[in-house]
């Protein structure tokens, strides 16, 4: 997923035919379906239809940029999940996407939330979401989460620090409570992702390592605290991963850590959590696994790994966030200006400017993501060129699409749609700028309803109460 060049991703000489990966549309008007929604299509004015409605009336309605998420495909994704891993608990990852409806979606669908903020926490219990399906996670969780959380009665807390143990212990003591709580442990898996968003190698803030036994002695501690009950280990190795192996190597440890607690104090841990991570298509280089195939693979991985240890099977829980919003989500844009660059070589670079940015999607700048996007307010027959999508931001690494073939005749007042826009882009978004940020909104059923609106300048300005 990153492309990165030794004088910054951005100076990289691209070649007239883009990066290897990237090929000419055969019809450019074309949509690859397995970046978008399920049952996005052009209709016959050539215009980008989200679930039953046209862009360009969101659009109409909403003003751009905005951030479209179609409802019922964010509710079969979620669903995919809870089938397929049948018998397993399924949290979405809140952090990815986040709103009342949201967490109420998630709920009715029946599956967990993981949260990781005392407002994540807020919103869930907002929505909807019952507190015992609330997962809490967090490197540096405060006291005052922990009470809030614990006095909220959340159904478990994940456990990343000794620190955090004093904390829940103290808690725990004020309210009479009793937390029940895995522990997040890293097992040195280097999931094949960008550094960044890798989280179970050795040296990163998360979880408490296998190999210096900090994870054995957290197992222990939390075991004899008489404030908490100990459920397990929780294990989570990165985010946008392709393949199995990294969690192959992440269970097969993890098991062997519960064989030794279990050798250590007599007791079988009851659950293991495998985290989230599962990689989505944003181009079309990637192709990531089906919900089922992935299912199908962890649960031969388990079967094997636990008749090893001789252990039972525990219950097991995922925490995917990005794989259920990520491809329900539509960021849609107006350009407002084209600008042809001459290279070297007689070459040149057609620059689309849009209305957004790094402040709506802040992911390419940040990881060197790839992103892919589609005229949507018509359809053209003009020759497909080689273009930079980029925002409106004062920085030159202010790019949303590195590459990708838009119509030569895209002009001011178009509309540009970019697929995989539903995690991380509104949860990451910044008023950099002094740029508002986007609104977010559901479509159903050829309906459009807000769920988040647009910042306005006097929202920004309440904020600013100096002289
Ligand atoms: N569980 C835990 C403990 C996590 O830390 C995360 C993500 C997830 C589950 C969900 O991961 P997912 O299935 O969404 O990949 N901002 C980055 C991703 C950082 C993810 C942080 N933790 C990005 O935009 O790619």
């Amino acid at each position: 997923m990153t492309h990165m060049h030794i004088a910054g991703s951005i100076h990289a000489d691209v070649a007239q035919g883009g990066p290897h990966w990237l090929t000419m549309p055969s019809d450019p008007m074309a949509l690859q379906h397995r970046l978008w929604p399920e049952g996005t299509v052009r209709d016959r004015e050539g215009r980008i239809t989200v679930g039953g409605l046209p862009l360009t009336e969101v659009a109409r309605q909403q003003g751009t940029p905005v951030y479209v998420i179609d409802e019922a495909d964010f509710r079969s994704r979620a669903r995919a999940f809870r089938d397929s891993f049948t018998g397993w608990h399924v949290y979405y990852a809140g952090k990815a996407l986040l709103t009342r409806s949201i967490a109420r979606w998630v709920a009715e669908e029946g599956l967990g939330l993981d949260v990781t903020t005392m407002g994540e926490m807020h919103i869930a219990l907002a929505g909807g979401m019952p507190a015992e399906r609330l997962g809490f996670h967090g490197n540096n969780k405060s006291l005052d989460e922990i009470r809030f959380a614990l006095g909220q009665g959340v159904g478990r807390v994940i456990v990343d620090s000794f620190n955090e143990i004093d904390r829940i212990e103290r808690a725990c003591t004020e309210l009479g409570a009793v937390a029940r709580v895995l522990v997040r442990v890293t097992t040195g898996v280097e999931a094949h992702t960008h550094e960044y968003i890798a989280t179970a190698h050795e040296d990163q803030k998360f979880g408490l390592s296998i190999l210096g036994g900090h994870a054995l002695a957290a197992l222990v501690r939390c075991q004899s605290s008489p404030h908490m009950e100990l459920r397990g280990i929780h294990s989570h190795i990165g985010s946008q991963i392709f393949e199995t192996h990294g969690f192959e190597v992440a269970i097969r440890r993890t098991l062997r850590l519960a064989e030794q607690f279990r050798a250590a104090t007599g007791v079988e841990l009851a659950e293991l959590d495998l985290g989230g991570g599962f990689g989505i298509a944003y181009t079309e280089a990637d192709s990531p696994k089906t919900t089922a195939e992935l299912a199908q693979a962890f649960e031969e991985i388990l079967d094997h790994e636990c008749r090893g240890f001789q252990m039972a099977r525990p219950q097991l829980s995922i925490e995917p966030g990005r794989a259920i919003c990520g491809p329900s989500g539509v960021a849609l844009y107006e350009v407002g200006t084209v600008k042809v660059v001459e290279l070297e070589n007689g070459r040149s670079r057609t620059y689309v400017s849009v209305d957004g940015g790094m402040s709506d999607n802040i992911r390419p700048a940040l990881y060197a993501a790839e992103y892919s996007c589609a005229l949507a307010n018509r359809s053209s027959d003009a020759e497909p060129v080689l273009s930079r999508v980029v925002g409106k931001h004062c920085e030159g690494g202010d790019i949303l699409i590195r590459d990708v073939f838009l119509p030569r005749d895209i002009a001011p007042g178009d509309l540009i749609a970019v697929p995989g826009a539903g995690a991380y882009c509104r949860s990451m978004a910044s008023n950099y700028n002094q740029l508002p940020k986007p609104p977010l909104v559901a479509v159903a059923e050829g309906a459009v309803r807000t769920l988040l609106r647009r910042e306005t300048l006097d929202d920004m300005m309440r904020l600013d109460v100096g002289e």
